[in-house]
């Protein structure tokens, strides 16, 4: 069997992630958010608020068993807010600790877990971050949402070089995955010029019809996730790169 978690399964990005590994035989998906959307007998959920940092220390071991019946493993630290899009400066002192907890400190804690449960094992483990290219450039109104996932993306370099230290096996990345037509872009397309000097830019992306759909986009990247042969030794990926 080949297990996924993936968390942020219950809707856009996530959730298409979930149905094209349900797609494929001989694979169980473990979803960790808030609500569960997916009904399949291979699929099961748990609920888990990533901005509850008391709850995830409780729950964390509970998505992480150990499986005999493994042939690999894959973690996808999907979940993510943006957050209220404003200035540093005009927000309150809790956007940062919401915006870093779920989108830094929670999968922080997912990656510490998991290479704590089955860094001994020889099976394929892989854990896959999705990032963001606004973890490469300065996006104003984003600050705490780009600093999070620039965050993700040292994080990601620094495990795969501990693990190649370690000679593991295990393989880390970090993926950017373009501008897909979900509700995250929906809550983009809600601020105005003053918040976000871009809002004209992303509203036009979506009137021509520019963002992907997740679902177009997710075959790639669970093909790549299945490859054995890991010949990309870049962490940091964009979608173009699979
Ligand atoms: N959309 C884009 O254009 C774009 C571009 C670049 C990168 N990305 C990245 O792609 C990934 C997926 O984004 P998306 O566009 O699919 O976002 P989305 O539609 O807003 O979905 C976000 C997912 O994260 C989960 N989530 C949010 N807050 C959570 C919390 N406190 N606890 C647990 N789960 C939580 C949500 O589940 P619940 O609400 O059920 O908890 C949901 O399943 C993110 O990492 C995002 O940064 C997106």
């Amino acid at each position: 069997m080949h297990y996924y978690i993936i968390t942020g399964a219950s809707r856009g990005l996530g959730k298409a992630l979930a149905e094209s590994v349900l797609s494929l035989p001989d694979t169980k998906v473990i979803g960790v958010s808030r609500h569960a959307t997916i009904e399949h007998e291979r699929y099961s959920h748990q609920p888990l608020d990533l901005s509850d940092m008391l709850a995830v220390q409780n729950n964390l071991h509970k998505v992480f068993p150990q499986w005999p019946d493994a042939q690999s493993i894959t973690l996808i630290n999907n979940a993510a807010v943006l957050g209220e899009i404003g200035y540093l400066g005009e927000h309150q002192n809790e956007h940062f600790e919401f915006v870093f907890d779920v989108n830094i400190v929670a999968p922080a804690m997912l990656m510490n877990t998991f290479l704590s449960a089955y860094s001994g094992l020889s099976i394929p483990r892989t854990i896959l971050n999705i990032s963001s290219g606004a973890a490469q450039r300065a996006v104003d109104g984003w600050g705490a949402y780009s600093a999070s996932k620039a965050a993700l993306d040292a994080l990601s370099r620094t495990a795969q070089k501990e693990q190649d230290l370690r000679g593991s096996g295990i393989r880390i990345r970090s993926l950017s995955p373009g501008i897909l037509d979900t509700a995250m872009q929906e809550h983009i397309r809600t601020a105005d010029e003053y918040s976000f000097s871009e809002a004209a830019k992303f509203a036009s992306f979506y009137q021509k019809g520019k963002l992907a759909n997740p679902v177009d986009i997710v075959d790639k990247i669970v093909s790549w996730l299945r490859e054995t042969s890991y010949e990309n030794r870049s962490v940091v990926l964009r979608i173009t790169d699979l």
